[in-house]
Protein backbone atom coordinates (compact mmCIF):
# COMPACT_ATOMS: atom_id res chain seq x y z
CA UNK A 1 0.00 0.00 0.00
CA UNK A 2 1.69 2.69 -1.45
CA UNK A 3 2.05 6.63 0.60
CA UNK A 4 -1.71 8.19 0.82
CA UNK A 5 -1.79 10.69 -2.51
CA UNK A 6 -2.72 13.97 -1.22
CA UNK A 7 -4.93 16.08 -4.03
CA UNK A 8 -2.54 18.39 -5.47
CA UNK A 9 -5.16 21.33 -5.26
CA UNK A 10 -5.01 23.68 -8.25
CA UNK A 11 -3.85 27.18 -7.83
CA UNK A 12 -6.59 29.90 -7.40
CA UNK A 13 -5.78 32.72 -9.26
CA UNK A 14 -7.10 36.28 -8.14
CA UNK A 15 -6.38 39.28 -10.82
CA UNK A 16 -6.31 43.03 -9.25
CA UNK A 17 -6.58 46.44 -11.40
CA UNK A 18 -3.35 47.62 -9.96
CA UNK A 19 -0.48 46.56 -7.25
CA UNK A 20 -2.69 49.01 -4.43
CA UNK A 21 -5.17 46.72 -5.10
CA UNK A 22 -3.92 43.71 -4.90
CA UNK A 23 -1.56 44.17 -1.98
CA UNK A 24 -4.99 45.61 -0.04
CA UNK A 25 -6.81 42.72 -1.25
CA UNK A 26 -3.75 40.08 0.33
CA UNK A 27 -3.22 42.74 3.49
CA UNK A 28 -7.16 41.77 4.38
CA UNK A 29 -6.82 37.80 3.56
CA UNK A 30 -3.46 37.08 5.78
CA UNK A 31 -4.86 39.55 8.61
CA UNK A 32 -8.25 37.26 8.29
CA UNK A 33 -6.63 33.83 8.10
CA UNK A 34 -4.04 34.75 10.73
CA UNK A 35 -7.09 35.50 13.11
CA UNK A 36 -8.36 32.18 12.50
CA UNK A 37 -5.39 30.61 12.69
CA UNK A 38 -5.06 31.53 16.14
CA UNK A 39 -8.58 31.41 17.00
CA UNK A 40 -8.11 27.94 16.49
CA UNK A 41 -4.07 26.77 17.34
CA UNK A 42 -3.35 29.70 19.23
CA UNK A 43 -0.32 30.77 17.21
CA UNK A 44 0.10 31.93 13.55
CA UNK A 45 3.53 30.68 12.14
CA UNK A 46 3.88 33.15 9.09
CA UNK A 47 6.82 33.19 6.58
CA UNK A 48 7.59 36.33 5.10
CA UNK A 49 8.83 37.13 1.09
CA UNK A 50 12.01 39.02 0.48
CA UNK A 51 12.26 41.31 -2.88
CA UNK A 52 10.77 44.70 -3.65
CA UNK A 53 7.15 43.70 -4.18
CA UNK A 54 6.19 42.69 -0.58
CA UNK A 55 7.07 46.26 0.97
CA UNK A 56 3.82 48.12 0.16
CA UNK A 57 2.28 45.08 1.55
CA UNK A 58 4.51 44.79 4.67
CA UNK A 59 3.68 48.61 5.11
CA UNK A 60 -0.08 48.01 4.97
CA UNK A 61 -0.13 45.53 6.88
CA UNK A 62 2.07 48.14 9.49
CA UNK A 63 -0.41 50.75 9.31
CA UNK A 64 -3.70 49.25 8.88
CA UNK A 65 -4.10 45.93 10.58
CA UNK A 66 -1.51 47.81 13.79
CA UNK A 67 -4.17 46.88 16.43
CA UNK A 68 -5.99 44.10 14.29
CA UNK A 69 -3.76 41.47 13.71
CA UNK A 70 -2.78 38.92 16.55
CA UNK A 71 1.18 39.99 16.31
CA UNK A 72 1.35 38.90 20.01
CA UNK A 73 0.77 35.11 18.78
CA UNK A 74 2.50 35.57 15.43
CA UNK A 75 5.61 33.90 15.06
CA UNK A 76 7.89 35.11 12.01
CA UNK A 77 9.83 33.42 9.51
CA UNK A 78 11.63 33.74 6.06
CA UNK A 79 11.66 32.07 3.17
CA UNK A 80 15.11 32.92 1.96
CA UNK A 81 17.91 35.78 2.90
CA UNK A 82 20.57 37.02 1.17
CA UNK A 83 23.64 36.22 2.38
CA UNK A 84 24.78 39.79 4.42
CA UNK A 85 24.45 41.47 7.36
CA UNK A 86 21.36 41.95 8.69
CA UNK A 87 21.62 45.67 8.38
CA UNK A 88 22.55 45.31 4.55
CA UNK A 89 20.47 47.09 2.69
CA UNK A 90 20.16 43.70 0.44
CA UNK A 91 18.97 41.84 3.44
CA UNK A 92 15.37 40.85 3.40
CA UNK A 93 15.31 40.95 7.09
CA UNK A 94 16.76 44.57 6.82
CA UNK A 95 13.50 45.15 4.33
CA UNK A 96 11.05 43.32 6.41
CA UNK A 97 12.11 45.28 9.56
CA UNK A 98 11.80 49.00 7.85
CA UNK A 99 8.88 48.09 6.40
CA UNK A 100 7.10 46.18 9.07
CA UNK A 101 8.06 44.47 11.95
CA UNK A 102 9.63 47.37 13.88
CA UNK A 103 6.30 49.63 13.32
CA UNK A 104 4.11 46.54 15.17
CA UNK A 105 4.05 45.20 18.64
CA UNK A 106 5.71 41.55 17.63
CA UNK A 107 8.05 40.11 20.51
CA UNK A 108 11.55 40.55 18.80
CA UNK A 109 11.67 36.78 20.37
CA UNK A 110 9.11 35.84 17.69
CA UNK A 111 11.05 37.21 14.47
CA UNK A 112 13.31 34.58 13.34
CA UNK A 113 15.60 35.75 10.77
CA UNK A 114 17.60 33.61 8.70
CA UNK A 115 21.46 34.14 9.66
CA UNK A 116 23.26 35.46 6.44
CA UNK A 117 26.09 36.20 8.17
CA UNK A 118 26.97 32.76 9.70
CA UNK A 119 29.87 31.08 7.91
CA UNK A 120 30.01 28.75 6.44
CA UNK A 121 26.56 28.61 4.98
CA UNK A 122 26.03 24.87 5.80
CA UNK A 123 26.41 25.98 9.34
CA UNK A 124 23.93 29.06 8.63
CA UNK A 125 21.36 26.65 7.13
CA UNK A 126 21.91 23.67 9.10
CA UNK A 127 21.14 26.52 12.66
CA UNK A 128 17.83 27.45 10.43
CA UNK A 129 16.97 23.93 9.99
CA UNK A 130 16.85 22.94 13.60
CA UNK A 131 15.19 26.09 14.16
CA UNK A 132 12.26 25.30 12.03
CA UNK A 133 12.21 21.28 13.29
CA UNK A 134 11.96 18.50 11.50
CA UNK A 135 8.92 18.48 9.31
CA UNK A 136 5.84 16.56 11.07
CA UNK A 137 5.54 12.95 9.12
CA UNK A 138 2.41 12.39 6.57
CA UNK A 139 0.43 10.34 8.70
CA UNK A 140 -2.75 10.30 5.82
CA UNK A 141 -2.55 13.49 5.51
CA UNK A 142 0.25 16.51 3.97
CA UNK A 143 2.38 17.50 7.43
CA UNK A 144 2.05 21.35 8.23
CA UNK A 145 4.76 23.41 9.73
CA UNK A 146 3.41 27.25 8.98
CA UNK A 147 0.66 28.43 8.33
CA UNK A 148 0.91 30.95 5.93
CA UNK A 149 3.95 31.31 3.07
CA UNK A 150 4.14 34.61 1.11
CA UNK A 151 6.04 34.17 -2.06
CA UNK A 152 7.48 36.58 -4.97
CA UNK A 153 8.03 35.59 -8.23
CA UNK A 154 11.08 36.79 -10.41
CA UNK A 155 10.80 37.38 -13.83
CA UNK A 156 13.01 33.88 -14.47
CA UNK A 157 10.38 32.35 -12.34
CA UNK A 158 12.75 31.93 -9.39
CA UNK A 159 10.79 31.78 -5.83
CA UNK A 160 12.60 32.43 -2.65
CA UNK A 161 15.77 31.78 -3.53
CA UNK A 162 15.06 28.65 -5.54
CA UNK A 163 15.86 29.14 -9.27
CA UNK A 164 15.00 26.96 -12.41
CA UNK A 165 16.58 24.18 -12.91
CA UNK A 166 18.80 24.60 -9.85
CA UNK A 167 19.74 21.42 -7.72
CA UNK A 168 18.14 23.20 -4.69
CA UNK A 169 14.76 22.17 -6.34
CA UNK A 170 15.78 18.85 -5.47
CA UNK A 171 16.08 18.71 -2.32
CA UNK A 172 13.53 16.73 -0.18
CA UNK A 173 14.92 15.86 2.59
CA UNK A 174 16.58 19.26 4.35
CA UNK A 175 14.23 22.21 4.72
CA UNK A 176 17.01 24.67 4.47
CA UNK A 177 20.05 25.16 2.19
CA UNK A 178 22.51 27.15 1.39
CA UNK A 179 22.56 28.54 -2.60
CA UNK A 180 26.55 29.43 -3.67
CA UNK A 181 25.05 31.26 -6.72
CA UNK A 182 21.79 33.17 -6.94
CA UNK A 183 20.36 33.21 -10.47
CA UNK A 184 19.59 36.89 -10.11
CA UNK A 185 20.63 40.21 -8.96
CA UNK A 186 21.85 40.41 -5.90
CA UNK A 187 24.58 37.94 -7.15
CA UNK A 188 25.24 37.09 -3.34
CA UNK A 189 24.80 33.69 -2.10
CA UNK A 190 21.57 32.81 -0.65
CA UNK A 191 20.09 30.47 1.86
CA UNK A 192 16.28 29.37 1.66
CA UNK A 193 13.90 27.32 2.62
CA UNK A 194 13.06 23.82 0.17
CA UNK A 195 10.68 22.69 -1.39
CA UNK A 196 9.29 20.08 1.17
CA UNK A 197 9.37 23.62 4.01
CA UNK A 198 7.34 25.49 1.62
CA UNK A 199 5.30 23.14 0.88
CA UNK A 200 4.46 22.26 5.10
CA UNK A 201 2.55 25.97 4.70
CA UNK A 202 -1.36 25.18 4.83
CA UNK A 203 -1.79 28.36 2.73
CA UNK A 204 1.01 29.19 0.25
CA UNK A 205 -0.01 33.34 -1.52
CA UNK A 206 2.13 34.22 -4.38
CA UNK A 207 2.23 38.26 -4.68
CA UNK A 208 3.16 39.41 -8.20
CA UNK A 209 2.77 42.36 -10.02
CA UNK A 210 4.28 44.29 -13.21
CA UNK A 211 4.66 43.18 -16.79
CA UNK A 212 8.41 41.87 -16.71
CA UNK A 213 6.70 39.00 -14.62
CA UNK A 214 3.87 37.80 -16.77
CA UNK A 215 5.91 35.38 -19.02
CA UNK A 216 7.16 34.16 -15.50
CA UNK A 217 3.30 33.71 -14.50
CA UNK A 218 2.06 32.01 -17.85
CA UNK A 219 5.13 29.00 -17.41
CA UNK A 220 4.07 28.73 -13.93
CA UNK A 221 0.69 28.46 -14.37
CA UNK A 222 0.19 27.85 -17.96
CA UNK A 223 -0.67 24.55 -18.88
CA UNK A 224 1.76 23.76 -21.52
CA UNK A 225 4.57 23.56 -18.54
CA UNK A 226 2.19 22.36 -15.76
CA UNK A 227 4.31 19.68 -15.28
CA UNK A 228 7.72 21.33 -16.01
CA UNK A 229 9.40 20.88 -12.65
CA UNK A 230 12.49 23.06 -13.57
CA UNK A 231 10.06 25.73 -13.09
CA UNK A 232 9.75 26.14 -9.18
CA UNK A 233 6.42 27.61 -8.79
CA UNK A 234 5.34 24.04 -9.98
CA UNK A 235 6.35 22.53 -7.46
CA UNK A 236 4.95 24.55 -4.65
CA UNK A 237 1.44 23.94 -3.39
CA UNK A 238 -0.16 24.66 -0.10
CA UNK A 239 -1.56 21.84 2.03
CA UNK A 240 -4.45 23.56 2.24
CA UNK A 241 -4.55 26.38 -0.50
CA UNK A 242 -2.42 27.93 -3.03
CA UNK A 243 -3.56 31.24 -3.94
CA UNK A 244 -2.06 33.75 -6.78
CA UNK A 245 -2.70 37.56 -6.19
CA UNK A 246 -1.66 38.95 -9.32
CA UNK A 247 -1.72 42.76 -10.75
CA UNK A 248 -3.10 43.34 -14.60
CA UNK A 249 0.56 43.41 -15.83
CA UNK A 250 1.71 39.99 -14.09
CA UNK A 251 -1.52 38.85 -15.63
CA UNK A 252 -1.17 40.14 -19.18
CA UNK A 253 -0.37 37.03 -20.65
CA UNK A 254 -3.20 34.75 -19.07
CA UNK A 255 -5.58 37.44 -19.76
CA UNK A 256 -4.70 36.85 -23.44
CA UNK A 257 -7.58 34.74 -25.00
CA UNK A 258 -4.53 32.43 -26.67
CA UNK A 259 -3.79 31.76 -23.02
CA UNK A 260 -7.60 31.30 -21.77
CA UNK A 261 -8.83 29.08 -24.76
C1 LIG B 1 14.58 37.59 -2.83
C2 LIG B 1 13.16 37.12 -2.83
C3 LIG B 1 12.82 36.67 -4.22
C4 LIG B 1 11.77 37.63 -4.73
C5 LIG B 1 11.73 37.65 -6.23
C6 LIG B 1 10.85 38.80 -6.71
O1 LIG B 1 15.31 37.32 -1.89
O2 LIG B 1 14.91 38.31 -3.79
O3 LIG B 1 12.83 36.26 -1.88
O4 LIG B 1 12.38 35.36 -4.37
O5 LIG B 1 10.50 37.29 -4.19
O6 LIG B 1 13.05 37.83 -6.71
O7 LIG B 1 11.47 40.00 -6.27
P1 LIG B 1 10.82 41.46 -6.52
O8 LIG B 1 9.60 41.48 -5.67
O9 LIG B 1 11.87 42.41 -6.08
O10 LIG B 1 10.50 41.52 -7.99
Amino acid sequence: MGAPVVRRLKPRVQVYPNLRAETAALARHIAAFARKCVRERGVFHFVLSGGRTPKALYRLLARRYRETFPWQATQVFFGDERCVTPSDPESNYAMARAALLSHVPIPLSQVHRLPGEVRPLSKAAASYASLIGPLPTRRGSASVRFDLVLLGLGSDGHLASLFPGASALRERRRTVVAVPHAGQPPYVPRLTLTVPALCSAREVCFLVSGEEKAAAVAASLGAPHAGDRRLPANLIRGVQATVWFLDRGAAVSLLRPSWTS
